[in-house]
């Protein structure tokens, strides 16, 4: 039988309006969703690499990153919006890929979905625990918040990383008590750090010095800065692909969609609208921080608490605003680290109700109806990487499967327009073909600008994710098993 065998359209769309009793509960409005994808969205890639984007590629010229990586994304989102509205399904990209190319690609898809998901998790909770012992003023001994691959200056070894452990299981825990409490918090997380950030934004541009501004891109023969991704406008691309991972979280609202009381409308509105609202707060908030402070001092000595530091040493009288800026941080490393979790269960959800992974993976809690064995298997999993590696490895690796998922995506749809023309679609990607052979392009561009070492890992993965298919999945599949 094909390895390309498909799930037919209308059996997904009987799956979405099956049984409620037995499947995941509907109670997410527009509101919820553009809170769950701004949740997602805001956090390390903005907090941390707007600076190191500015001092590394980009200088003022960062905002522009901003922008290209935004367009990058608004096509990806786009045909993601498609699919959401037409297929409100739990597996988000996943799902979209069985109906479409068939159960191998979507295997695929949903493995490296794991990259993305799985691994943004442990990278934001171990940031989250450097951000906790920064504002304890590093009350937490080195050896209990560092993985064992660590070592400080002063020669002591890290044992286990138990804030970030910490911060995980307590989200699971929420996770697990419900959709709707998960949602509740995180929209209270939502608003404090957008609020936050917009009282940067306002108080900041009254600090901003225009000299900062001038030049505008990073000058040609600027020591340090020899390759063309370093400089000018390269720079502002070079500057793209690192605050890519800032827009990373959107299409996690696409995986709730089976939780969504009115898929149909509310999915493009809350992927498109929280992708809109956090590009505007992004270039504000950018061009403030590189206004307040030269850009060349972010390689330096601004490093990653650069909003600290910006405010510390040019914005006098704001002190306090650098503390409730990192409580504003750890706040919003928490709501993206929930949504990445969620995101994960339901991915996986999907594939196990196919029979690609253990049924396990889709049994509900009698009460909460939430997945809960999933998320307590994910704890133990990401756990492993929260507490035991270093968080400069999962990074690129997330971007990786993101990208990936996107292209695939942009793919899809294009692919559903000619086999499906028929097929019912509340939401229309305008200009297909060329919005997702443009998002393929550019998406397919970012892959290739990532490091050949994550290039090389992310293949081991996807290798091993082809052994598990081949020795497991295969001879599981429900589809495959019932013709
Ligand atoms: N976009 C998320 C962040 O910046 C992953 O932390």
């Amino acid at each position: 039988m094909s390895l390309f065998i498909k799930k037919p359209l209308e059996q997904l769309m009987a799956q979405a309006a099956g049984d409620s009793s037995k499947s995941l509960k509907r109670t997410l409005g527009p509101g919820n969703l553009i809170a769950l994808g701004i949740g997602a969205i805001i956090g390390a890639g903005l907090f941390v690499r707007t600076a190191e984007a500015a001092a590394e590629a980009a200088g003022p010229a960062v905002v522009l990153s901003f922008v290209v990586a935004a367009i990058g994304c608004a096509f990806a989102g786009l045909c993601y919006a498609e699919f959401a509205s037409m297929i409100p399904i739990a597996g988000s990209a996943y799902t979209y890929a069985y109906a479409t190319m068939g159960e191998f690609l979507a295997w695929i898809i949903g493995w490296a979905l794991v990259l993305e998901y799985a691994l943004a998790s442990a990278t934001v909770s171990i940031a989250w625990s450097e951000y906790l012992n920064n504002l304890l003023g590093g009350a937490i001994p080195y050896q209990w918040c560092h993985s064992p691959f660590e070592v400080s200056a002063e020669g002591v070894n890290g044992i286990i990383n138990l804030p970030a452990l910490g911060i995980l299981f307590f989200l699971t825990l929420l996770l697990i008590k419900g959709t709707q409490e998960s949602a509740i918090v995180n929209a209270v997380i939502v608003f404090i750090k957008v609020a936050i950030v917009l009282i940067f934004i306002v108080i900041g541009w009254q600090f901003i010095n225009p000299v900062n501004h001038t030049p505008f891109f990073i000058p040609e023969g600027t020591p340090g800065h020899d390759s063309f991704r370093e400089w000018g406008i390269g720079g502002v691309f070079g500057g793209a692909a690192i605050v890519f991972f800032a827009f990373i979280g959107f299409d996690a609202v696409s995986t709730a969609a089976q939780e969504a009381k009115n898929p149909k409308r509310d999915m493009p509105i809350g992927i498109l609208g929280s992708l809109f609202f956090c590009t505007i707060l992004y270039v504000l908030f950018s061009y403030v921080l590189t206004g307040v402070a030269p850009w060349q001092e972010f390689g330096v000595a601004g490093k990653e608490a650069s909003v600290a530091y910006a405010i510390q040493n040019y914005m006098p009288g704001y002190e306090w605003l650098a503390t409730l800026i990192t409580v504003a941080i750890l706040a919003g490393f928490s709501s993206v680290i929930l949504v990445m979790l969620m995101g994960q269960s339901r991915v996986f959800y999907s594939m196990s109700n196919d029979g690609l992974i253990p049924k396990v993976f889709s049994e509900l809690h009698p009460k909460f109806r939430t997945p809960y064995k999933s998320n307590m298997i994910l704890f133990v999993f990401v756990g492993l990487f929260s507490g035991f590696v270093p968080g400069s490895l999962a990074g690129d690796l997330t971007s990786f499967g993101t990208l990936f998922a996107f292209v695939l995506v942009c793919a899809g749809v294009w692919v559903m327009r000619v086999k499906n023309p028929e097929a019912k679609r509340p939401f229309a990607t305008p200009l297909v073909p060329l919005v997702p052979i443009l998002g393929m392009l550019v998406c397919g561009a970012l892959i290739l600008s990532l490091d050949p070492f994550t290039q090389l890992v992310a293949m081991g993965w996807m290798l091993a994710g082809l052994v598990i298919y081949f020795a497991y999945s295969k001879g599981h599949s429900y589809l495959r098993n019932a013709k």
